[in-house]
């Protein structure tokens, strides 16, 4: 088995990346997805172990890496930041010199960016983003896994209709490095943060795919192969709940905009999903939706990262 060698020591955006790297991650996850497929399971991370640090709710992110870590032979532990000293004002930086004379590597789930920034910074084992307020690195490369199995990458017409969040981020930056092309349908007030999007077309120079943000839905879906969407109201935002409700109520997948969308055209969600919010019910239970697909590649897209990064 093939593990690719990474020029970084941590995961924390998709930009950490080059793209003969993410290809070589996607390879040894098909890799890997197939010999558990038919029943194998290959051991390269015997002995190794894994902390995991979550300040948020996870099922999918969870689960994954737990079941990913036992399925390469090593272990890994769920840390409630509750159940920790960090609960209680511990320090990220002592929170990450103290797990690195211990652990082989963190997967870290919380709001602020610079938490995580602060324990690689601390580390001196691997750490991996496992979902901040600005960046979902583990969901977006595992949605364009999900893309590459099904055919090419490059000029793929990817449209993601919703808030300019955590995950509208981390898939233009995919899309820039990948050479997908992007179209991030947002309302006014909620578009990506305009330093991410400068970054996705300064990538996309060298790449080609064509990185373009907008008010209007129509127009966009005309030639998209893949929409995707996101929940109005990520987590912590609770409060804003109503107030996005309003602001995105144009802003859905439903039938009557899968009609405008050529036949072949998928759906994505990262889920959880809001049935009836940000997409009907009938378009993400309808065979158009590959949303479990992209589910379960998490299992094999992040086993590939933990063994190029901690191997
Ligand atoms: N998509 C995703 O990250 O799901 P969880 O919040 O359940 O981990
Ligand atoms: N944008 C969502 C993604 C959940 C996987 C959130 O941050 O809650």
């Amino acid at each position: 088995m093939k593990i690719p060698h990474l020029n970084t020591k941590d995961i924390l955006e998709v930009n950490d990346l080059t793209k003969e790297e993410i290809l070589s991650i996607f390879q040894l996850a098909s890799k890997l997805k197939k010999t558990r497929n038919s029943g194998k399971l290959l051991k390269p991370l015997k002995n190794k172990t894994l902390a995991m640090i979550f300040e948020k709710n996870s099922t999918r992110t969870r689960v994954s890496f737990e079941a990913g870590m036992y399925e390469l032979g090593g272990l890994a532990m769920f840390l409630s930041s509750n159940d920790i000293q960090l609960g209680r004002g511990e320090t990220f930086a002592d929170t990450a010199k103290v797990l690195s004379r211990y652990v082989d590597g963190i997967m870290i789930r919380t709001d602020q960016h610079s938490k995580v920034v602060e324990i690689a910074k601390e580390s001196s084992i691997p750490v991996i983003n496992g979902l901040t307020d600005d960046a979902h690195p583990c969901q977006a490369l595992t949605d364009y896994f999900t893309i590459y199995e099904r055919g090419n990458l490059e000029g793929t017409n990817l449209v993601y209709i919703g808030d300019g969040n955590n995950m509208a981020h981390s898939l233009l930056l995919g899309a820039a490095i990948l050479g997908v092309n992007i179209t991030a349908v947002c309302p006014r007030g909620y578009q990506p943060d305009l330093h991410v999007v400068e970054t996705a077309i300064e990538i996309s120079r060298k790449t080609g795919s064509s990185i373009a943000v907008t008010t209007s839905i129509n127009d966009a879906v005309i030639n998209c192969d893949y929409l995707y969407t996101d929940v109005w109201t990520s987590m912590g935002q609770e409060k804003e709940a109503a107030k996005r409700k309003k602001a995105f109520s144009k802003y859905r997948i439903t039938t009557e905009l899968m009609r405008k969308c050529p036949a072949h055209c998928k759906v994505m969600h990262c889920l959880p999903a809001h049935r009836g919010e940000e997409i009907d019910a009938e378009v993400i239970d309808s065979p158009q939706s590959i949303v479990f697909d992209q589910a379960e590649n998490r299992l094999h897209l992040q086993k590939a990262l933990l063994c190029a990064l901690m191997k």
